[in-house]
C-alpha cells in the first residue's frame, strides 16, 4: 500500500476532468468534467497517487501518523486554475483611464495620447528588480487564494533589451520565491516605445537581432508573443518576428484581432501557434484554419469587460466548429484588473453562453494545453501534479452562479496546504 502525505475524501464532486479525448478538448467533450460524487484524491509529495470513490481510495492507501486527512463533505474539488494568459509584472495601475474610458475615450485614444501601454512602459523602467517584486507578490497571492495554481507570465513593459531582461528575470525570481508556477512568455513586440516611434523598423530590428537571441541564449521565455493589432505590429511585422523566434527555439503565441479583425488569428495558423488570444474580431475562416492547424482559442472576456466593449469573443461558434478554447484573465493594468478567474468563468458563462461545465474545462485542462502543461496538469488523475482547490459550494455550477466573490475553501499546491487563515474563519462562521 502506497503511504500518502494527505487525502482529501468525502467531496460531494470530485471534479477529475478525466475525458475519453486526448490533448485539448473540443465540441461536447468540452463538457466532459469526469465527475466522481463522493470522491477522494490521495497525495504523496507533489503527486497525485490515487483518484476514485472515497472507500475505493481508503481501500487502496495507507494513512499514517503523518497523513493529513481533509473531510471535503459539502464541498467540490477541482483542479487549479491555469491562468494561461496574465502580465501580472507591472509598476504603475492606470485608473485614470479607467474613468475616461467610462467617460467616452477609447482604448485606442488613450493609447495615442500617450497613457496605455507607453504609459506602463515609463513606469517600469524607473523601478527596480526587487521593487518590481515587491508589487507583484501579493498580485499573486491574491490569484492563488481565488483557485489559480499556475499562470503564463508575460513581458511587454520594458521594450528595451534591459528592460525585457528584468522583467523576465522578475518572473523568474517570482517562480522561485512564490508556489504559483509562473510560465515566461516574451513579448518585445507589445507596443513600439517612444524613442523608436517614428522608426520602428530599427525597433524590429532590435527584437529580432538582439533581444530574441538574448532572451533564447538566458533561456528566460519558453514562448513568444506579438501584439498584432492595426497601429500596433501589423501581420508582415508581426510574422517576421514570430519566424525568428522560432528559429530560436520559442513557442508561438498571439494577441490577435482582438481591437479589429486584421487576420491575426490566421497568422497564428501559418506560423504554428500554440493559441492564438483575445479573437473578439475573428471570421470564419480565421476558426477554420485555426482548427486545422490545432492552436487554441484562448478567450479573455475580462479585457471585454474592463474596456466595457460589447463584443466578447464568438465562442459558441468556436465551440460548435470544433475549436478548441481556454479561458484567462489577461490580468494586466490596462484593459483587464483582474487576479480572479473565478470571475472570468462567470464573464465566459454570461457573457459568452458558455455553459458552467465547458468554463471549467477551458479555464483547468485546455489552459494547461495552451501552456503546454497538459500532461503535467489541468487535471485530477495519478501521476499529475498536486495542484487542486477545495470549493465551499455543492455544486460545480455555484462557482460561476455566484460571480464577484470567493468561495474558494483550500488550495492545495505542489501537494501542499496553502493556509489562508482568515478566509477560513469567515467561511467557518458561514458555510453557505
Ligand atoms: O492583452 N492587448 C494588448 N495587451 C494587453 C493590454 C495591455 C495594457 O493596456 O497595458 C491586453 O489587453
Ligand atoms: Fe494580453
Amino acid at each position: 500500500m502506497e503511504s500518502i502525505n494527505l487525502i482529501i475524501k468525502n467531496a460531494c464532486q470530485l471534479l477529475t476532468l478525466r475525458s475519453g479525448q486526448k490533448g485539448p478538448r473540443t465540441g461536447e467533450h468540452l463538457a466532459d468534467l469526469g465527475i466522481i460524487e463522493n470522491g477522494a484524491v490521495a497525495i504523496s509529495g507533489d503527486k497525485i497517487v490515487a483518484v476514485g470513490k472515497t472507500n475505493e481510495v481508503l481501500g487502496k492507501v495507507s494513512i499514517g501518523k503523518k497523513t493529513k486527512v481533509i473531510d471535503a463533505k459539502n464541498k467540490v474539488v477541482l483542479p487549479g486554475f491555469v491562468d494561461c494568459h496574465t502580465h501580472p509584472v507591472f509598476a504603475n495601475t492606470r485608473e485614470d483611464e479607467f474613468e475616461m474610458r467610462i467617460k467616452g475615450k477609447t482604448y485606442q485614444e488613450i493609447a495615442a495620447s500617450g497613457g496605455g501601454i507607453k504609459s506602463s512602459v515609463k513606469a517600469l523602467r524607473s523601478k527596480s528588480k526587487k521593487e518590481l517584486i515587491q508589487l507583484a507578490l501579493p498580485r499573486l497571492d491574491r490569484m492563488l487564494s481565488y483557485g489559480t495554481t499556475t499562470i503564463e507570465a508575460k513581458s511587454g513593459y520594458g521594450l528595451s533589451l534591459e528592460d525585457e531582461i528584468k522583467m523576465l528575470e522578475v518572473i523568474k525570481e517570482l517562480n522561485k520565491i512564490h508556489p504559483i508556477d509562473l510560465i515566461p512568455t516574451f513579448l518585445g513586440a507589445h507596443e513600439i516605445p517612444e524613442e523608436y516611434k517614428n522608426n520602428r523598423k530599427e525597433y524590429i530590428k532590435l527584437i529580432i537581432e538582439k533581444m530574441i537571441p538574448e532572451v533564447a541564449k538566458r533561456k528566460l521565455a519558453v514562448f513568444c508573443d506579438v501584439f498584432c493589432e492595426k497601429g500596433i505590429f501589423d501581420i508582415e511585422e508581426s510574422r517576421e518576428i514570430l519566424k525568428a523566434a522560432k528559429n530560436h527555439g520559442f513557442k508561438l503565441k498571439l494577441h490577435a484581432d482582438q481591437l479589429s479583425s486584421l487576420g491575426g488569428s490566421k497568422l497564428a495558423a501559418e506560423v504554428g501557434a500554440i493559441s492564438a488570444d483575445h479573437l473578439e474580431f475573428i471570421d470564419d475562416d480565421g476558426i477554420e484554419k485555426m482548427k486545422k492547424s490545432g492552436v487554441i482559442g484562448v478567450l479573455l472576456p475580462g479585457a471585454c469587460f474592463g474596456l466595457g466593449i460589447k463584443e466578447y469573443p464568438p465562442a459558441r461558434k468556436m465551440i460548435e466548429r470544433g475549436l478548441p478554447v481556454a479561458l484567462a484573465t489577461d490580468f494586466n493594468p490596462g484593459s483587464s484588473m483582474t487576479e480572479s478567474m473565478p470571475m472570468i468563468l462567470s464573464l465566459a458563462c454570461l457573457m459568452m453562453r458558455m455553459t458552467p461545465a465547458e468554463a471549467i474545462v477551458a479555464s483547468t485542462i485546455n489552459s494547461a494545453y495552451a501552456v503546454n502543461k497538459g500532461n503535467e496538469i489541468g487535471s485530477i488523475e495519478v501521476g499529475k501534479k498536486a495542484d487542486l482547490v477545495i470549493w465551499n459550494v455543492q455544486n460545480y455550477k455555484e462557482i460561476p452562479y455566484r460571480y464577484g466573490v470567493n468561495l474558494v475553501d483550500h488550495v492545495i499546491k505542489n501537494g501542499e496546504i496553502i493556509p489562508a487563515p482568515h478566509r477560513q474563519d469567515l467561511t467557518r462562521r458561514n458555510p453557505v
